[in-house]
């Protein structure tokens, strides 16, 4: 067997095509074109369904590729058996009308066995071909004389391709047998022919014969024109020659699974000898190597194709494969982020047929490394909960498994993993029962949230008193005085939901649009019970939801402590809201009313009542006005005093939304920023630190929601993320422009496109950036049209050399252009009339069944192109012109 690298296969392979008269189709994005059937680009031939329904041409019959494609319907395989991957790449031929099922056999027998091509033992081949297909086993049978026991019949399950609605049809399969070694009880191709899951047989290669045309409902009619569709799985037929006993240990994913072994733990070692002598803690370690190579490969071409993590469609799933990579990573012992760093290796390996990947290298690193990183934020506080709950209940409830996995995103797969190495048991059958049990549980939740209902009768009823301190302290020490659950009060409380009121209590209560804080209540004992959020009660107390870890009593003496960090970035962001909504006013007048907002740690909107949009000029005026008050360094004044010297005196600004006592707290910057409000603020402007508009939507009924961020970090954080969305979206336009620049001169989009690339990340820029691209996208519709016009022009010049023949001094030209189409022939024929006297032309494509005829003007008298058009010898033809052009059908 030769060795191959897995470039010099890809190269191989394309090379064989290619000197087989294929057209070589670059690979294309993962994200479909117009094409809303497919989340994914899933394999070679769904790049090409325009060709393959009739809708465009071809630039050739045959084609030929390597195609990235990404299936996504079972990941959790992934890792787990020899040859399930996200991201792929699909070796293909193709033939649009062209040759049909001898010449693809005789194609694929060749490249596979020819000495001068990847060599195989024929020995070592086997097929499968639909049972009814007697024109294909005949091939088989008669041409390639492939032995009798070396080809079986399949059924309809087996070898037919059909993926509903489309091209479909009988396929023959080749398989690449590994030997004993992997079919440890000797069956031998009884594997084969009953179709027997097993890791002998390798499919390499499918073939398919696309000669019906199913209507989606199974309906089938023979296509007019046939094609070949063909798939070879690259990774596979690399670990073949490359003797490897999974897709995994070649030159593909192999040194980045060794990269990933130099982060992880001494422990942990990728064993290849596990496949042969098997031990079940190495599979389990195998895997975890096995999944981060695949996914971080399927990541780092995914964001180099412009798809972000995100919380939908594509995005959720590059999210996921994120989230995945980590968890297993936390398995091999790394605690920190480290997806990014196996970039480099990823591109590594892929650069050669995929080059566009190493200019995008530092933003898909970046990318990365900030989804890791907030993925590991939420990991790092459901950690600390679940040592909580296995130090005080020695155990992991269903309920609290689930608990970590709906707050923290914590996996159950990490749950079960730390229990075990703590020792304590884990109810997964429970958990398992409750996510099921999905309904039911929004039903209970539902249930849970009747106890905030103000009318309920047992929160009318409480009287007991609870002080809140949380605008001066972030912890303090507390007595608990109630504890209830829907309807009844309870003395106490263990491993359950519940509600509690405190004496005193640091825990802000969601109200005036700042969310609740989040924290712990820390028993004597140490335990940790998280609350998980903060309501007030109809007489002012502060209601705590909690889940309790252990057990809780009245009575009990607690450790109320915030989560500070949440609490630092709400402030900012509490702030930035009065600041936001003073800088309006400013900009745009007394008139635009603030309707309601809402601020958390992760950023502010507000609701203002506006008759439209702001400009980009007004928005750069608001941006002003904050940063000049944030520069001024104006100290927070905190007021008490009734409500009318609050509007009076004060001026203060009070929403007639909400409902004030008679007295009422103020919160004043300055002169710049005065309003009724109970929430935590910053004690200085300079504390906001930066704030930028993000988004203004309009809401419907003269409301537009501005939404914004503060802080230094989270304005840059913002800054980069689009910047970089920016330019990732214009990468394909740029590597056009560098493979077409020498030949179609442009100066105005290369400055354009400098000026996008060297454009300083600021805030002022994020329009810029826009604007910017979005002009770059319009001046390229025209230079695509030019590329367009010099590809025709370079198919146009194999035809350079043709003259014309000489009958009673009239020039004549004929000529099949089977290549052209009708636009290329008109030009064609143009060129030529530009060229010879006296000349007439006449050019046809049978298989795009047309005919053009052109004839020049100083004869066309006595030859009228239409009459030629119709009387000619060659077709029967349906068309129209005049004396000296003429085109149309043939039939
Ligand atoms: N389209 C066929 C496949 O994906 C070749 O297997």
């Amino acid at each position: 067997m030769k060795k191959l690298s897995a470039n010099e296969i890809r190269k191989m392979w394309l090379d064989f095509f290619k000197s087989k008269n294929h057209y070589f189709l670059e690979p294309v994005s993962l994200v479909p074109v117009e094409d809303p059937s497919l989340l994914w680009i899933n394999s070679g031939v769904a790049t090409l369904k325009p060709y393959f329904d009739g809708r465009m041409n071809p630039p050739s019959p045959r084609l030929t590729n390597s195609q990235k494609s990404i299936r996504t319907n079972d990941i959790e395989n992934v890792g787990v058996t020899a040859r399930h991957q996200t991201m792929f790449e699909m070796l293909g031929n193709f033939s649009i009308g062209d040759y049909f099922k001898k010449e693809a056999i005789e194609f694929a027998w060749e490249l596979l066995t020819s000495p001068k091509w990847f060599d195989i033992d024929p020995e070592l081949l086997y097929i499968t071909v639909f049972n009814e297909d007697k024109e294909a086993y005949d091939v088989w049978t008669k041409i390639i004389k492939i032995k009798e026991d070396h080809i079986f019949k399949g059924t309809r399950e087996t070898n037919f391709w059909d993926v509903g609605q489309g091209p479909c049809g009988p396929n023959t399969e080749i398989f690449f047998d590994r030997g004993e070694k992997w079919d440890p009880k000797k069956i031998g191709s009884k594997l084969l022919k009953d179709d027997i899951e097993n890791d002998r047989y390798i499919e390499i290669w499918n073939i398919v014969f696309s000669q019906f045309n199913n209507d989606g409902n199974n309906n089938y009619t023979e296509l007019p024109r046939k094609n070949i569709d063909t798939g070879a799985g690259f990774e596979r037929l690399v670990s073949i020659f490359q003797d490897a006993p999974t897709n995994f240990e070649t030159d593909i994913f192999f040194p980045t699974i060794k990269q990933v072994e130099k982060m992880c733990s001494k422990e942990f070692k990728y064993s290849i000898d596990n496949y042969y002598n098997e031990n079940k803690e190495q599979t389990k370690i195998n895997t975890g190597f096995k999944v981060i190579a695949d996914h971080v490969r399927a990541v780092v071409f995914a964001i180099s194709d412009g798809v972000f993590p995100g919380n939908k469609d594509r995005g959720y799933i590059i999210r996921r494969l994120i989230r995945r990579s980590s968890v297993y990573g936390r398995k091999l012992g790394i605690k920190e982020a480290f997806l990014y760093k196996l970039v480099d290796k990823v591109i590594e390996a892929m650069k050669n047929f995929y080059p566009y990947l190493i200019e995008k290298k530092d933003i898909v690193k970046e990318v990365i490394k900030q989804e890791e990183l907030r993925f590991l934020k939420t990991l790092s506080k459901g950690y600390e909960h679940l040592e909580s709950i296995i130090k005080t209940e020695k155990k992991v409830s269903g309920k609290n498994a689930l608990l970590l996995f709906e707050s923290f995103g914590f996996p159950i797969e990490l749950t079960t993993e730390i229990a075990t190495q703590a020792n304590v048991k884990i109810d997964l059958k429970g958990y398992e029962k409750l996510l099921e049990e999905t309904k039911e549980l929004a039903r209970s939740s539902r249930k849970d949230d009747k106890a905030w209902n103000k009318q309920s009768a047992i929160l009318t009823g409480l009287k007991e008193e609870s002080e809140f301190v949380g605008y001066d302290l972030e912890e303090c020490d507390s007595k608990i005085n109630f504890i209830f659950e829907d309807e009844s009060k309870l003395q106490s409380a263990t491993n359950q939901v519940v509600f509690i009121t405190l004496t005193k209590t640091p825990f802000y209560a969601e109200k005036g649009g700042q969310a609740a804080d989040n924290g712990y209540l820390i028993d004597k004992q140490e335990n940790r019970h998280l609350v998980m959020d903060v309501k007030n009660g109809p007489n002012g107390q502060h209601i705590h939801k909690v889940q309790v870890n252990g057990t809780l009593k009245i009575g009990d003496i607690v450790k109320a402590s915030i989560d500070s960090e949440k609490r630092f970035y709400t402030m900012k962001n509490h702030s930035g809201t009065h600041i936001l909504q003073a800088a309006i006013q400013e900009i745009l007048g007394k008139e635009a009313l603030q309707n309601g907002s809402y601020n958390d740690e992760n950023g502010l909107r507000i609701d203002i009542s506006y008759n439209r949009l702001p400009t980009v000029d007004e928005l750069a005026k608001i941006h002003s006005v904050i940063a000049r008050e944030i520069n001024n360094k104006i100290p927070r004044e905190i007021i008490y005093c009734s409500l009318k010297e609050a509007i009076d005196k004060h001026k203060a600004l009070a929403l007639f939304t909400e409902k004030y006592g008679e007295n009422v707290r103020v919160i004043k910057f300055g002169s710049f920023s005065c309003e009724l409000c109970g929430g935590t603020h910053v004690a200085n402007t300079k504390d906001i630190e930066d704030l930028l508009i993000t988004n203004v939507e309009s809401k419907g009924s003269g409301v537009f929601r501005y939404h914004a961020v503060t802080s230094h970090k989270e304005v840059v954080n913002y800054l980069n993320e689009q910047f970089t969305k920016q330019k990732l979206e214009i990468q394909t336009l740029i590597d056009k422009f560098n493979n077409f620049k020498l030949k179609v001169k442009n100066k105005t989009i290369e400055t354009q496109i400098n000026e996008i690339m060297s454009l300083k990340v600021n805030k002022e820029n994020v329009i810029v950036i826009k604007q910017k691209v979005n002009d770059l996208k319009n001046l390229f519709k025209i230079y695509q049209r030019e590329i367009e016009e010099l590809l025709i022009e370079e198919k146009l010049s194999q035809y350079s050399d043709i003259s014309p023949i000489k009958k009673d001094n009239i020039n004549w030209i004929e000529l099949e252009t089977n290549n052209l189409e009708m636009k290329e022939m008109k030009s064609l024929s143009d060129k030529l009339q530009n060229k010879f006297d006296n000349l007439i032309i006449m050019l046809w494509n049978i298989k795009e069944k047309v005919l053009v005829v052109s004839v020049n003007e100083a004869i066309a008298k006595d030859n009228s192109a239409i009459e030629l058009f119709n009387n000619n010898k060659k077709f029967k033809v349906k068309g129209g012109g005049n004396s000296t052009f003429a085109q149309g059908k043939i039939i």
